[in-house]
């Protein structure tokens, strides 16, 4: 997908220093467990194409991870640089995210916010996302297990 000077497209590895940069400022605060560099090279092993950046002016501004495991698709690490954001970028990306996971047979997509973060519920919201009454429930894997989960 290309808007003027603005392009949703699959990541590429040469993407890799510009992702890590934008996580790393848009997500200060994530556990160990989703370090940049572990999260992209586990994505490259699954579903890859579902690895979106939006490139503006050959950089990176903005990404999306989206998933489908056969019942639900999820979308992650939505981000965009704060110099880019209110523009549209981070609906674009969903969206083609979206698109991407219908494609492939994908019925429902959900996602997980911090109820901390009300700004996002509203962009979520923007795209006719509504909250659902459940419980989000979570255990860590090896080799994290033992670790305390984030709050
Ligand atoms: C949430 C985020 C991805 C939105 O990206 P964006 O490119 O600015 O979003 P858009 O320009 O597509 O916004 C679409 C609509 O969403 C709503 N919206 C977006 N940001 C908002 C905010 N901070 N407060 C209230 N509503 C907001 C608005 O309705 C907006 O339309 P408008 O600009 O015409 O009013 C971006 O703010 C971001 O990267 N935040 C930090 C990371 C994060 O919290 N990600 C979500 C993790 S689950």
């Amino acid at each position: 997908m290309t808007t003027d000077s603005l392009q949703i497209r699959s990541y590429r590895d040469a993407d890799e220093d510009d992702v890590v940069r934008l996580w790393k400022s848009v997500f200060s605060n994530d556990p160990p467990w989703n370090e940049p560099t572990t999260v992209i090279r586990r994505k490259m092993d699954v579903q890859p194409e579902l690895f979106l950046v939006a490139v503006l002016d050959g950089f990176v501004v903005g990404t999306t991870l989206a998933g489908f495991d056969g019942c639900r698709g999820w979308i992650h690490h939505v981000a965009v640089d704060p110099g880019a954001r209110r523009q549209g970028v981070g609906s674009l990306l969903v969206r083609e995210a979206a698109a991407r996971l219908g494609e492939v047979g994908c019925p429902k997509l959900n996602l997980q916010v911090r109820d901390s973060n009300e700004s996002a519920v509203r962009f979520y919201e923007s795209l006719g996302f509504s909250v659902e009454d459940r419980v989000s429930m979570a255990q860590l894997l090896e080799p994290d297990a033992g670790r305390p989960m984030p709050q």
